[in-house]
């Protein structure tokens, strides 16, 4: 038997990089002009485009929809020239498109990669999330407790006044109820109306000035936002959320047994990923695409879990 290719993290990370740069470059014509569908389109071909050029044996495991839904980047698709290591892949072309298609803050594209079998292969469900950044002992927060025990148990673990805590959640009606029992304990709610890999991260980057992230988004995203957070360090939580039969189905299609599982950071992504991610818009993690006459230029963030590196690049690309 041969050996497999090595994950050489370090020497895939710039050309993952340039994959999420290419998805926002394409998508940036579409910035604020109502089509979030031609937005997510755009994206979706750059990527792939940009994916087929890396020298990697990839399966597409977080991706565009299952194979039936979803043309290009589907769940399964393989991607790359077929030379290198086996490799997941865990993708979102453009995280936000109504933020895309309506010029608000922090749209993203995002793409992770990592050894095969290192990410969930989470169905087109919600999923419960919950997220701090990094520096508390591993279970301050947990899933059992309700949003006013986790403002009380981080203030106490930071040292602060409940006063001084912000959560980010996103602006939902399901929600409500979440939202009022955070701010009954005199925290601070940051409401965002999508985006919640990036709310994920807001907890783990300096500056945000967000503490802790909580509610449900999609499960295909909370995959990408551990595996965001196993590179800048935090803790994470997901449960998978099951509205019907179908949802179930889909779960058991990826081979989701226990249904009621609660995941932590390291449960979603097993081991080593590298991470990129790319302003679209403007946004409090990256910049977003500028417009110059004669070139656009791209804010990407790249990351390695292996050594916790966190670079920021800018690419000028002439149009
Ligand atoms: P899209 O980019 O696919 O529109 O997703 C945006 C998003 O806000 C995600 O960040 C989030 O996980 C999910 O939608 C929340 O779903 P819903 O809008 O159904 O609450």
């Amino acid at each position: 038997m041969t050996n497999p290719i090595e994950f050489h993290d370090r020497s895939l990370s710039l050309g993952l990089a340039r994959v999420s740069e290419a998805a926002a470059l394409a998508s940036a014509k579409l910035i604020g002009r109502g089509d979030e569908k031609a937005a997510d389109q755009a994206a979706v071909n750059a990527m792939r485009e940009q994916l087929n050029k890396l020298d990697i044996q990839g399966v597409v495991v977080i991706g565009e929809g299952e194979r039936d839904e979803a043309p290009m980047l589907y769940i399964g698709e393989e991607v790359g020239r077929g030379s290198g290591p086996a490799v997941d892949i865990a993708l979102d072309p453009l995280e936000g498109t109504t933020l895309t298609a309506k010029d608000m803050p922090n749209a993203l594209t995002v793409i992770a990669m990592g050894p095969r079998g290192s990410m969930l292969h989470a169905p087109d469900v919600y999923m419960d999330k919950l997220a701090i950044g990094p520096g508390y002992r591993e279970g301050v927060v947990t899933m059992d407790m309700s949003p006013s025990e986790r403002v009380n148990a981080l203030a106490s673990a930071k040292g602060c006044s409940t006063e001084d805590i912000t959560v980010c959640v996103l602006d939902r009606p399901r929600h409500e109820e979440t939202i009022s029992e955070i701010r009954g304990t005199g925290a601070a709610v940051r409401l965002i109306t999508d985006g919640d890999v990036a709310g994920v991260i807001h907890c783990a980057e300096p500056g945000t000035g967000i503490d802790m992230y909580m509610g449900s988004g999609g499960a295909p995203e909370g995959v990408l936002a551990a595996a965001a957070l196993k590179c800048m360090g935090g803790q994470m939580y997901g449960k998978l959320l099951f509205r019907n039969d179908d949802e179930r189905g889909r779960a058991s299609k990826a081979g989701i047994t226990n249904f009621d599982r609660v995941y932590t950071r390291d449960d979603l992504v097993t081991s080593d990923v590298i991470f990129a991610a790319t302003g679209v818009t403007d946004g409090s993690i990256v910049s977003g695409i500028k417009r110059e006459v004669g070139y656009l230029t791209a804010e990407t963030i790249l990351m390695r879990s292996k050594t916790g590196s966190v670079r920021r690049m800018t690419y000028r690309n002439p149009v």
